[in-house]
């Protein structure tokens, strides 16, 4: 065996790359060493459980400062590294970690924040998931949440209390595409000592950097964008500072959640296309929502690009693109009318999720965008599909 078998990660490095290579070349190499890789474009699939050592002294010294390798696959795995290291680049953090979803992901950044007689503050409409498990599960250990409606950075602000540690922000958000200004917010919460946790599934690092912005924590579904063909669920989380590391790891190797090792290579491989399909998926979905806009059978249109949209200004700043996840809401407001339109689609498919390559819609009773409201919004995620037949299929399906 040779001793590049057993190379830590951090010294798994693309030889002639700059610590400030772009967005694309990051994805392209980052992390990447094609020596040690045996010449191949693409690094290896260490699809293994565990790893072994050539003498009991080395397996006494596996994981000394000095030889930082691996042992067991929940705990670290040479490919999971790779993608780990890209993604903390990406989003300009120290560190990440990588799970077998994003709610693996979203329950460890939240435990590594809170005890038993934690209060968190959280934006009202997060992933409902992420509400449950903050109102529903950590209720039964103590930990208390406040639910913030709204976009006004005072709302937040008055929601702190002397025992809040975490602040939970997502946007924009997914059911009603809110867009609250992520920075006077974070520093208002740095300034209390809470850790601020930041979703960013919705933009991706092409369009958001949060901790550029003040947040501590960043976490992803990576099964959306990241990933970008409906073929894996998986999540990351990132951070700027390696005292939340050393609060995460405990969450990775004792709550077990890890990411498997073919599942890390295949987001290595979304990962190489993300910027071009995150330009695509803008331009269409821009184009898709125009066109709605316009339309007599919509009502109102919910993407955070458009000028009609109450944050746009603060969007347009924040952001610096929009990806293809929104709302829209049809004249004819009855359940049956909904269904009607959903019914009619032939090339967005009616199913949850978002961020792949095929568009999808949902609405009516099946998925509860807005509880107040049900059953009135169809939300849609335009896919890598031709723009122009998008468009003629909403156009035909509103054609009622
Ligand atoms: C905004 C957001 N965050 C987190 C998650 C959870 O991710 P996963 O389904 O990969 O567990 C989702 C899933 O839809 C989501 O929409």
């Amino acid at each position: 065996m040779e001793s590049s078998d057993h190379r830590p990660a951090n010294v798994l490095r693309h030889p002639s790359l700059p610590e400030d290579a772009g967005f694309e070349t990051i994805c392209a190499h980052w992390a990447e060493d094609r020596g040690a890789q045996r010449g191949a474009a693409a690094p290896p699939i260490y699809q293994t459980s565990t790893f072994v050592y050539p003498d009991a002294e080395a397996f006494e010294q596996r994981l000394t400062p000095a030889s930082p390798n691996y042992d067991y696959t929940r705990v670290g795995n040479p490919t999971t590294a790779v993608l780990e290291q890209k993604l903390a680049k990406l989003e300009r953090g120290s560190w990440c970690r990588c799970f077998a979803s994003g709610m693996g992901a979203v329950s460890a950044a939240i435990n590594a924040c809170v005890k038993s007689g934690s209060h968190v503050v959280a934006v009202a409409h997060c992933y409902w998931p992420t509400r449950r498990y903050l109102r529903d599960y950590l209720s039964r250990f103590g930990v208390s949440t406040t639910f913030v409606d709204g976009c006004d950075p005072a709302d937040f602000v008055a929601a702190f209390r002397s025992e809040t540690e975490l602040l939970m922000l997502e946007s924009p958000t997914t059911g009603h595409f809110e867009v609250p200004e992520i920075e006077p917010i974070a520093r208002a919460a740095g300034a209390r000592g809470v850790t601020v946790l930041f979703d960013n599934s919705w933009a991706t690092p092409y369009f958001l950097r949060p901790l550029e912005l003040g947040c501590d924590l960043v976490v992803h579904s990576a099964s959306k964008y990241i990933g970008g063909h409906s073929d894996l669920v998986a999540g990351a989380l990132v951070g700027r500072d390696d005292e939340l590391l050393a609060r995460v790891g405990p969450e990775v190797e004792l709550l077990g959640a890890t990411l498997d090792p073919f599942a890390a290579w295949l987001l290595i491989r979304g990962l190489r296309t993300l910027g071009v399909r995150m330009e695509y998926h803008q331009k269409s979905a821009l184009a898709v929502a125009r066109m709605l806009e316009e339309h007599r059978g919509v009502e109102c249109v919910n993407h955070p690009g458009l000028e009609s949209h109450p944050q746009h200004a603060v969007a347009a700043r924040q952001l610096e693109g929009y990806s293809s996840l929104f709302s829209f809401r049809p004249k004819e407001q009855s359940r049956e009318a909904v269904h009607r339109i959903l019914n009619r689609l032939r090339l967005f498919s009616i199913g949850v999720s978002w961020g792949g390559h095929e568009s999808l819609a949902i609405g009516g009773t099946m998925f509860n965008l807005d509880p107040k409201d049900p059953g009135r919004i169809i939300r849609l995620h335009v896919g890598l599909e031709s723009t122009g037949d998008l468009i003629a299929d909403l156009r035909h399906a509103l054609e009622i």
